[in-house]
């Protein structure tokens, strides 16, 4: 049986136990989001080197400081863990703006001193024990401002947080940038992009990086939802394709209601992106969204023959406690 060092004492791990599970059932308040490997609010150090798959994500300064996710740890022999600074992970941000894209998309706008690429993400931090993560909607701007598009539900410890209590002026925590789905092609080559609900915020960013360092090759953008009031940024991403003519957009709902806008058209994603992308050979491929959608999109594409490294992705995971 292996075990976890942590704060002078030791605690035996169980059979498929994380070393974040174990703590927290010992009662140390470890901060944690994910639960997946993907927000990086559950940081330990190690005395001793961690699993390398515990480090996946990580920067090379944190590998070489023993870093690693204990959401993801167990270790196959006892290790020795401490916290880790958590405030010097993050920047400090300012709520800028707040405002609804349609009746479930939250937006905000916080200005903060953070360096990243489109199509990245960071956690945000709402107390020093609930964090979450949202991609980031937009390129680097001089306002400093990160756009992020929340997906409001009524009983996510986050969101609902954000939607009911956040205000403008608020300070906030925020961890990043994280994720490597950013804009990569040579200009050359053919991009697909498809977004599936709030999957669409990277995408704006990643095609907004692609104009701006003069993207020639076609540029297909497909916004799909379930409906089709869940859509948003019509207007201003059909703006955008009047003045860039490799710009092509597609809205798509796979059910109609009464407040879908004309543009959209009703259907399967999957059966449109077959019918209209029966070759993806030689194209750079971005997806974003559930990590379910993300999967099953993701395989279709492949065996399309679009190639596997050319296939980048942005896979929203639940939380495993709450909605968020
Ligand atoms: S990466 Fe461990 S909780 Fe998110």
């Amino acid at each position: 049986m292996t075990a976890i060092v942590f704060a002078g004492q030791s605690y035996a791990l169980a059979d498929g136990e994380s070393v974040l599970d174990a703590l927290l059932r010992a009662g140390h308040a470890i901060p944690h989001g994910c639960r997946a490997g993907v927000c990086q609010a559950c940081l330990l150090q190690s005395d001793e080197a961690p699993p390398a798959n515990t480090q996946r994500g990580l920067s090379s300064a944190q590998k070489s400081l023993n870093y690693f996710l204990s959401c993801q740890c167990q270790p196959p022999a006892s290790l020795s863990a401490q916290a880790v600074d958590q405030a010097g992970q993050r920047v400090s941000g300012v709520v800028r703006e707040k405002s609804w894209l349609n009746q479930r998309v939250l937006r905000l706008r916080i200005e903060a001193p953070l360096d990243f690429k489109a199509g990245q993400y960071v956690t945000l931090w709402q107390s020093a024990q609930l964090a979450r993560s949202y991609s980031l909607a937009g390129s680097p701007n001089p306002q400093n401002l990160l756009e992020l598009h929340i997906r409001h539900y009524p009983d996510g410890a986050f969101s609902a947080w954000a939607a009911e209590q956040l205000k403008v002026g608020d300070a906030l925590d925020i961890q990043g940038p994280l994720g490597q789905c950013v804009y990569s092609a040579p200009a050359n080559q053919a991009l697909l992009l498809i977004g599936m609900g709030t999957g669409l915020a990277p995408l704006c960013g990643i095609v907004q990086d692609a104009l701006a360092q003069g993207h020639s090759a076609p540029i297909q953008l497909i916004a799909a939802a379930r409906n089709g009031a869940d859509l948003y940024y019509l207007d201003e991403l059909s703006a955008l394709a009047a003045q860039h003519p490799q710009l092509g957009i597609t809205w798509l709902a796979q059910h109609a209601n009464q407040a879908t806008p004309p543009a959209v058209a009703i259907g399967d994603v999957y059966t449109h992106v077959k019918t209209h992308f029966a070759s993806l050979k030689g194209y750079q491929v971005y997806l974003c969204g559930a990590a379910s959608f993300v999967a099953k999109m993701r395989k279709q594409c492949f065996l399309s023959g679009a190639g596997m490294a050319d296939i980048l992705v942005d896979s929203f995971v639940p939380f495993a406690t709450t909605k968020t």
